[in-house]
């Protein structure tokens, strides 16, 4: 039920902080992971070689998200790939492949397909599910499930930010069952999801009020471009399929790095162009980058929305709009700078007056291929 919410989409975006705290709650203790449902299979995580992950839309983001953490903290080689993609080639894999799917509702055919080839060629298989007892996770070795609560509205939010949570999860589980990951560096990632959650509530009780105000004045937009580097890379492609699922318009993400490989072709004056600003502290010569791309396209009369972190004050002078995101390490600003853009599209979509839980050719869960 909505309770009291205009949307489920509403809601949904309210109960991101709680869908990472229940997906985190139980499996975290002294600054160690532990994930009941992985008992007994050291031996498959010590025996793998390579990681792939595979997932369709919101969740393949998710997993494009994942893979800097997993190849930080168990320096095993990730690639992610579109589940309808790597079912129709003839992959190398075998039985030190792990392949991990990522899928909300667990009957996504694209994924379930893909799983089961997998198997079929000797890979492990471990599946990051919202749904208890759905198909995808009964065909895998192993499951992980997130623990988002029910997800009703067509475009993914909560299950994104629980998907991106599980997979932290398993690659610090991974990580200390090989040897990869210290002590410290184990004890601080844990820190760091622990805080997640009333980070988020901060974004929602911040930010929210003024992003949704700035989305009835873009009311008219007809595209939006988001760039986003390293983690905001993904994070700029799920700003991209969100918005263009429930408000109708051209929208896409691109990697910051690609700018002058093209898509800065695309800039007139006018062009609102959302870009993930990473923090300073992490990596000046990163932020450098984005700053600089923010100034070119400035300099070509784009609008810029800049989702930056609080304090960051050298995005000011070149942003129309910055929308603030509280401190966190590096890997964990992807889970703080999708909720404005979450709410960004919601807004957008509210302002045309379109129906934000259903949106028109969509199905919550493509149980065909
Ligand atoms: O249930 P799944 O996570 O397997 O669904 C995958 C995609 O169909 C899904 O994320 C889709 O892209 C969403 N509508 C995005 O908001």
């Amino acid at each position: 039920e909505k309770g009291g919410w205009s949307s489920f989409m509403a809601k949904e975006v309210s109960e991101e902080p709680e869908a990472v705290a229940n997906t985190l709650r139980g499996r975290l203790h002294e600054g160690a992971v532990t994930i009941p449902e992985l008992d007994g299979l050291d031996d498959l995580f010590a025996g793998i070689n390579r990681i792939i992950v595979i997932a369709c839309g919101t969740a393949a983001y998710a997993g494009m998200v994942g893979k800097y953490a997993l190849e930080q903290w168990t320096r095993v080689p990730v690639d992610v790939e579109l589940a309808h993609e790597f079912r129709y080639r003839d992959p190398v894999i075998g039985p030190d492949t792990l392949v991990v799917s990522i899928s909300q509702s667990g009957e996504t055919m694209d994924t379930l397909m893909a799983v089961k080839f997998a198997r079929e060629r000797g890979a492990k298989t471990l599946s990051i599910c919202n749904t208890q007892g759905a198909t995808i996770p009964r065909e895998s070795d192993a499951i992980v499930y997130t623990h988002a609560g029910p997800e009703v509205a067509v475009a993914s939010t909560k299950a994104f930010v629980a998907q991106i949570t599980a997979l932290y999860l398993l690659a610090l589980h991974v990580g200390r069952v090989r040897g990869a990951l210290s002590d410290a560096a184990s004890v601080e990632a844990v820190r760091e999801l622990e805080a997640v959650p009333a980070k988020i509530v901060r974004v929602l009780e911040k930010e929210q009020a003024h992003i949704e105000q700035f989305a009835r004045w873009m009311g008219d937009t007809q595209s939006v471009l988001f760039l986003g580097r390293h983690v905001g890379y993904p994070i700029a492609l799920e700003g991209a399929l969100k918005l263009k699922e429930i408000s109708y318009i051209h929208a896409e993400g691109f990697a910051a790095g690609e700018l002058k490989h093209g898509p800065i072709a695309l800039v007139e004056p006018g062009q609102a162009v959302f870009v993930i600003v990473p923090s300073p502290r992490h990596s000046a010569e990163l932020h450098k980058k984005v700053v600089s791309n923010i100034q070119e396209i400035r300099a070509r009369g784009a609008r810029v929305i800049a989702v930056a972190e609080e304090g960051d004050a050298a995005v000011l002078p070149f942003a129309d709009e910055v929308l603030r995101i509280p401190l966190a390490g590096a890997l964990f600003e992807p889970l703080l700078a999708v909720v404005p853009l979450h709410i960004f599209a919601m807004g957008l979509a509210t302002a045309k007056g379109l129906d934000v839980d259903q949106p028109r050719n969509l199905a919550k869960s493509v149980t065909v291929e």
